[in-house]
């Protein structure tokens, strides 16, 4: 009886908002000819291994602390072991400061790796851009970075989105479209190589080779790293049982600044936004490390400082495709009431090979015993999106459920990338972008009011206007 009545109340919620339109969730038509999904060759110029004997290369960078003011930068030597040190300052050519950090190698079936270098560089000046130099004699090469501003809750920023990236050339299209996006920095949301698509010896190859592939981004901007299930390269026919080794060798991320006991789930504050990553290919049901760590995590989310609070993940909560459908629905099981008790502004994953944006849903009613299962509308749910369309050597995931779920509001196999470009503490401004024929093509957009202060301010408006009202009242008398 009450889960009738329940229906009778999804049903008109769901036939209200039909009428006037807002439900109606898109699934786009658009269909393109891709580029064949299959990774560039080796002796591609994109791949090139820079000159001078023991050159850096598959160089690097990503945040080095919680609040914006370090970068890890990381680097390889191909050809003997050198002193990890970065040379910096804050004009070309004129390097005034030094950084030293750590050396490591390891082997891959009978791989062995280059020379991997990891330096944190810290105590830098917000707003700043960085000049640094890795190298020796005629081999150094030179970069450079800006640093975010200081965490406050009205600096503008702008994040680019990017997932499953892989190599091939609908992965060089989406990169190149995202460096047009004057984006900032990329929050990464899983599947870098694809690396372990190949065997033996390759495997360790294709690593070296996405490194190179993505240093024009990376060695100029911080990518925020979190692991997908291509990452984990678990292959015991070779010996290889280590899960996420060559990922966790190859990309730090700063997860001692945040108290998390792992590199694989951690926090960073970066401008505005508050941006939590979680590993869905590690333990997170109730009590465990990075389940213990996220509650902590949460508690110290402060929207006043930090208006906007982004998750990041490989498996999405919600997707309507047919592949790896419902695979997220352990993590929601954990997560989810957490997401809409804080209020997450949006949470992005990866996974599924295509583009999907949600409505404001949330499914923490569901209860195996009395029968409550589907998602409504819940206004303090985040928005969740897929885009897991980075170009990959497996093609694109060109199958959606049919009919359109009423939580999916916008969905389309392509390629492409998104960017959130974060006005101040109300607005930011979200564009999902697909390549169409080597043009970035804006797609899917929408204005992202944030969780938390647009109800503050909405609930404050609120207050004003019943007093003035009842002041006029008051006065007309
Ligand atoms: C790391 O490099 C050193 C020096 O070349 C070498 O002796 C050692 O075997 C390498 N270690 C691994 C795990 O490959
Ligand atoms: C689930 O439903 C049962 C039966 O209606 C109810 O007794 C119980 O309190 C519910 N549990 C939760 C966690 O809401
Ligand atoms: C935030 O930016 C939006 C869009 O530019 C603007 O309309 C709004 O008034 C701004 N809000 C605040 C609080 O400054």
């Amino acid at each position: 009886m009450k889960s009738l009545l329940f229906q009778l109340i999804l049903t008109s919620f769901v036939l209200l908002n039909s009428d006037n339109n807002v439900n109606a969730g898109v699934t786009s038509v658009f269909i393109r000819e891709e580029y064949p999904s299959k990774d560039i060759p080796l002796d591609n110029e994109v791949f090139v291994v820079p000159t001078g004997h023991n050159s850096p290369q598959q160089v690097h960078i990503t945040q080095g602390d919680y609040d914006g003011k370090a970068v890890i930068i990381s680097w390889v030597t191909a050809d003997e072991p050198e002193a990890s040190k970065v040379q910096y300052g804050t004009s070309k050519g004129k390097y005034e400061f030094t950084a030293e950090g750590k050396m490591t190698n390891y082997t891959f079936y009978k791989y062995k790796s280059g020379y991997i270098h990891h330096v944190l560089v810290d105590d830098l000046e917000y707003d700043t851009k960085y000049y640094y130099k890795i190298g020796n004699g005629d081999s150094a090469r030179e970069f450079w970075f800006e640093t975010p501003p200081k965490i406050g809750p009205d600096f503008p920023y702008k994040f680019g989105i990017i997932g499953d990236l892989g190599q091939t050339y609908n992965s060089l299209s989406t990169l190149e479209h995202y460096m047009q996006s004057g984006a900032q920095t990329v929050l990464f949301v899983g599947d870098l190589s694809y690396a372990d698509r190949y065997q033996y010896n390759d495997v360790g190859i294709r690593w070296d080779s996405w490194g190179r592939f993505v240093e024009r981004s990376t060695a100029y901007q911080p990518w925020i790293w979190s692991a997908g299930n291509h990452d984990i390269e678990y292959m015991p026919y070779m010996d290889e049982v280590v899960p996420f080794k060559s990922y966790l060798q190859r990309y730090p991320t700063p997860h001692l600044a945040c108290k998390s006991s792992s590199p694989m789930w951690y926090a960073v504050r970066r401008a505005s936004a508050h941006i939590i990553v979680l590993s869905s290919y590690s333990p997170f049901v109730k009590y465990t490390p990075q389940w213990e760590w996220l509650r902590q995590e949460l508690k110290r989310v402060d929207r006043e400082k930090t208006p906007w609070l982004i998750v990041l993940m490989h498996i999405p909560i919600y997707n309507s495709n047919d592949v790896h459908f419902m695979e997220g629905e352990s993590m929601r099981a954990a997560f989810e009431e957490w997401f809409v008790h804080h209020k997450v502004d949006v949470v992005f994953a990866g996974h599924v090979h295509a583009y999907e944006r949600s409505y404001r849903i949330s499914n923490i009613r569901y209860n195996v015993s009395s029968g409550d299962r589907y998602p409504i509308p819940d206004k303090s749910a985040p928005v969740y999106i897929t885009v897991g369309d980075g170009g990959n050597q497996e093609g694109l995931a060109g199958r959606f459920r049919d009919p359109q779920p009423d939580y999916s509001a916008f969905r389309e196999a392509s390629y492409g990338h998104s960017t959130l470009e974060i006005r101040n503490r109300t607005h930011a401004f979200y564009h999902w972008n697909r390549n169409d024929d080597g043009k970035k093509v804006p797609a899917d957009s929408f204005v992202l009011h944030n969780q938390y202060w647009s109800s503050s301010l909405r609930r404050r408006k609120l207050k004003k206007h019943h007093l003035s009202s009842t002041l006029g009242r008051i006065a007309s008398h």
